[in-house]
């Protein structure tokens, strides 16, 4: 029998608007600016971030479709036992797609529940996902994957997945407190596959994130964008640049706003006044790349056993699968 696909709203306008309140009293009260980059996702931040998905120079995406489709058969096998699919930050859900078919067809897959920030994304894919898998049971759920995930709709053993290099853009404080939340979570057996960048050569990481057709640095001013939507500032975003530095010592890509000039930002719901100095730089995004040994090592001290890794010939991308 079909079934209807349900969407949990476990983070309203309201919550979404306490916590970011909470988050720019916190990155853009002291001398250090930033902001985390989850509050790039409203409705035209999904819609930026799938334009860069398709910018010659943003590689991660199609580099790890290609993985999750070679790998199908392989992936397949591994996760035979799953019965439920839990995605954090599925976005579109475009790649899962190839999950989804191979572990139904080959596998014993009955749900499939995808969980982000951006309710404008999940219910466009909750929509093509029910018609394009109409036995599976769909439940999405709007929601902070770094929040309790004890609750979530559960039907069976799980594989738990997020993709797309998202674990790079916790800080490692927030990594290790998810990869926690995770063990906690998931029972023995059941397992975690994650999809992260790798460190590669920075001629070729760096253009990913500061493309020549600017769609990087529209995404990266759409979060003062939602700042003025959601709290009522008065962010100029035309003047901000977009900066994207590899940073060596960290591994990582930040990604930063700077100020093209003296600028005093009032934030009317929060009664704050915020003053930017001409070339001052406010963080918005760290995309981490990893290498797999301390990667598997990472995972290792948290209590998951590395058990497959799929990486493309030049070692830009890797799909990691673990188990609890
Ligand atoms: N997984 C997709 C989308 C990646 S973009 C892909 O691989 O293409 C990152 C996604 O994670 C966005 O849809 C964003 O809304 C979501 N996201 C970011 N931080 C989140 C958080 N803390 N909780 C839930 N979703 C989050
Ligand atoms: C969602 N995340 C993994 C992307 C990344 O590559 O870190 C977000 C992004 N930022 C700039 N371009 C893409």
């Amino acid at each position: 029998m079909d079934m209807e696909p349900t969407v949990d709203v476990r983070l309203t306008e309201a919550d979404l608007r306490d916590a970011l309140c909470t988050d720019v009293l916190l990155g853009l009260s002291g001398r250090r600016k930033w902001l985390p980059s989850k509050w790039f996702y409203d409705g035209q931040g999904s819609k930026l971030f799938e334009a860069i998905t398709e910018l010659p120079e943003y590689y991660p995406t199609r580099t790890e479709r290609a993985l999750l489709r070679a790998g199908a058969d392989e992936i397949a096998i591994a996760a035979s036992g799953a019965a439920e699919l839990v995605e954090l930050g599925s976005g579109s859900s475009e790649k899962t797609r190839l999950l989804l078919s191979s572990l139904s067809e080959h596998g014993s897959l009955r749900s499939y529940v995808p969980l982000d920030v951006s309710e404008f994304a999940l219910r466009a894919a909750v929509g093509w996902i029910n018609e394009e898998f109409p036995r599976l049971e769909i439940h999405g759920v709007v929601g902070d994957f770094m929040s309790r995930l004890d609750s979530l709709p559960r039907c069976g053993p799980r594989i738990v997945v997020l993709l797309g290099g998202t674990l790079g853009n916790l800080v490692p404080a927030e990594r290790a407190e998810f990869f926690g939340r995770m063990y906690d979570v998931l029972e023995p057996g059941e397992q975690l596959m994650l999809g992260v960048g790798l460190v590669t050569d920075p001629a070729v990481m760096v253009p990913a994130y500061d493309d020549a057709a600017g769609v990087t640095a529209e995404f990266n001013r759409n979060i003062l964008q939602v700042v003025n939507n959601r709290l009522g500032a008065d962010f100029e975003p035309d003047r901000f640049a977009h900066v994207a530095v590899w940073d060596a010592d960290n591994e990582w890509i930040e990604m930063r706003l700077e100020a093209t000039a003296d600028m005093t930002v009032t934030i009317a719901d929060l009664d704050l006044v915020i003053e930017f100095a001409a070339g001052e730089q406010m963080r918005t995004e760290i995309s981490a790349k990893f290498r797999l040994t301390p990667f598997h090592g990472e995972l290792a001290a948290a209590g998951f056993r590395p058990q497959r890794c799929w990486t493309d010939p030049a070692d830009r991308f890797a799909v990691v699968l673990a188990r609890r």
